[in-house]
Parts: structure tokens; C-alpha cells; sequence
């Protein structure tokens, strides 16, 4: 075996949430390239259909899952469709997550910070729960929790710390359920990505340009993200080239916490 083979993903089957769009696609385009199958989650059908189409030109299988896994019980009804699929799951990403709501935490409402925290946090562990039980039972398998570089940090300059709060919870259960299954074959890691040039964010930094300079100046690389870049860290993580990694968390971020 050559030290490219293992980071090889051929004969896997990967379910990304959050897969037709964003990070979660590009995650999704980069385990396909190194030759998993895939099942894709999100909420839009029209854009699951759209990536599900370029991953299968590329020759991959791909299955798709129309649901909201925003929820606890949207996210156990998407994994529950996920596994009627008839493909053994050996891939999870968790990467559905997001701020949304841009208010200080003295005024937030108790409503939208459970909302919030169940986006970012409770329905990654109902993920883990559904489809991590069935990798437990075949002693194989490999999740990837997205985080962010906002779990150890207060990022400056914007509120809403339900997700500082919610990301860093997600790194504690990434370590946690790392040490608990680390002997029964289910590898648990995490990645933290800084700030990338998605489209919402293109649009959004566009916007505010004073914001994207004085993020830029904080960041050792001068630059934003592609999303590209986030695709390596999970074929690492998911794959036999991080057989002896389990419970980290990988932070692709331009060096923006070195400072
Ligand atoms: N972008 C960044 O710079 C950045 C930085 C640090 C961390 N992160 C983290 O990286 C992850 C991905 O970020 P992103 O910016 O790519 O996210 P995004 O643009 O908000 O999400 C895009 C994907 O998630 C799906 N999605 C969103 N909410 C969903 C829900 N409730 N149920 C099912 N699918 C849902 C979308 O499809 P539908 O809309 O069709 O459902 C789409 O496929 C998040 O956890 C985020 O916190 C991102």
C-alpha cells in the first residue's frame, strides 16, 4: 500500500450534512474525488438534486436526503431515511451549523438560543447516535464534526455567542465520544475552519468591506478561505491516513488563532 492508497475512500459510503451547498459541498466533492459514495442532506431538494448530479458524473453514487437536521427529530428523520437507503454509512459529517442571528447574548430570546444550540450541537449528537451505533456494531467508521475557530474564540466584531457557546460544546463532544469509541473502531475528529469565501460570505463580505479588511489584517495568511481548501482536511480525517487520529480538532484558518 502506497502512502496515497490510504488516504484512498473507494468501497466507503459518506453522509454530509448540509452537502449541496457550501463547505458541506466541497467536503462532499473532495470525498468523492478520493472515491467514496455519497448521501447528501439539506433542506432544498432542487440543489440536493443539482450536486447529486455533478458527484454522479464524476462517477460516484450518490443518494440523497430531503430533510432538516436543524432539529433533534429532523435530524433522527433524515438519518432514518439515510439508512433505508440500504448503504451502510461509514462517514459522518456533521457540518449543517451556523451563527443565523447576530444579537447580543443579554437580549437573545431562550427560544432562538435552544434553536440555535440544537442547529450547532444537539442534532451532530443525534447524528453520531443514529448513524455512529451501526459503526460501533461493524467496529468501523469515521465522523467529522465542523466546527469553528469561534468555539475557542470570541470572534470580534459580531454577536451571537449561542454559536461560540454551541462550537465549542461540539469540540468537548467530539474529544469525549473520541476517547469513548476509540476501541471500538469509530474514530471521532473535528474540523475548525476560519473564514471562507463561500457565496453567502462573498455576498456578505462584499457588504461590508470594512469588516472583511480588518478580518483579513488579523488573519497571518492576509486572505480568506476557498472552500476548496476545507475538502483535504476531511479525506485526512475520514480516511485510513488518520487511522491512529482520533478526538482532534483540525483548524484550517490561515492562522487567524496564532495571534
Ligand atoms: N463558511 C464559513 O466561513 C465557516 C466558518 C467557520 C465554520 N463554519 C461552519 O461550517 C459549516 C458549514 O458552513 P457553510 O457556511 O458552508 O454553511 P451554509 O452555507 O449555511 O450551509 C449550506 C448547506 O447546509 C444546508 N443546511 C443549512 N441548514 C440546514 C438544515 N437545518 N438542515 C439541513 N440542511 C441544512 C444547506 O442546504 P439547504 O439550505 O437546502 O438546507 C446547504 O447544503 C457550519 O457548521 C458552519 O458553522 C463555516
Amino acid at each position: 500500500m502506497t502512502i496515497l492508497d490510504r488516504f484512498s475512500l473507494r468501497g466507503r459510503t459518506a453522509l454530509v450534512t448540509g452537502g449541496s451547498r457550501g463547505l458541506g459541498r466541497a467536503i462532499a466533492n473532495a470525498l468523492a474525488e478520493a472515491g467514496a459514495g455519497l448521501v447528501l442532506v439539506g433542506r432544498d431538494g432542487p440543489s440536493l438534486e443539482s450536486a447529486a448530479r455533478d458527484l454522479a458524473a464524476a462517477g460516484r453514487w450518490v443518494g440523497t436526503v430531503a430533510g432538516d437536521v436543524g432539529t433533534p427529530d429532523g435530524a433522527a428523520a433524515a438519518c432514518d431515511a439515510a439508512l433505508d437507503l440500504g448503504r451502510p454509512i461509514d462517514i459522518l459529517v456533521n457540518n449543517v451549523g451556523g451563527r443565523r442571528l447576530d444579537v447580543p447574548t443579554e437580549d437573545i430570546p431562550l427560544a432562538d438560543w435552544q434553536r440555535l444550540v440544537d442547529l450547532n450541537l444537539t442534532s451532530a449528537l443525534v447524528c453520531c447516535q443514529k448513524l455512529g451505533k451501526p459503526m460501533l456494531d461493524r467496529r468501523r467508521g469515521a465522523v467529522v464534526n465542523v466546527t469553528s475557530i469561534a468555539g475557542p474564540l470570541a470572534i470580534k466584531g459580531i454577536r451571537g455567542r449561542h454559536y461560540e457557546t454551541a462550537k465549542a460544546a461540539l469540540a468537548a463532544l467530539t474529544r469525549s465520544l473520541a476517547a469513548d469509541w476509540a476501541d471500538r473502531g469509530v474514530r471521532v475528529n473535528a474540523i475548525a475552519p476560519g473564514a471562507f469565501l463561500t457565496d453567502p460570505n462573498r455576498k456578505w463580505f462584499g457588504e461590508k468591506p470594512e469588516f472583511r479588511a480588518a478580518f483579513e489584517a488579523h488573519i497571518p495568511m492576509g486572505r480568506l478561505g476557498e472552500p476548496d481548501e476545507i475538502g483535504p482536511a476531511a479525506v485526512f480525517l475520514a480516511s485510513d491516513a488518520a487511522s491512529y487520529v482520533t478526538g482532534t480538532t483540525l483548524v484550517v484558518d490561515g492562522g487567524y488563532t496564532l495571534w
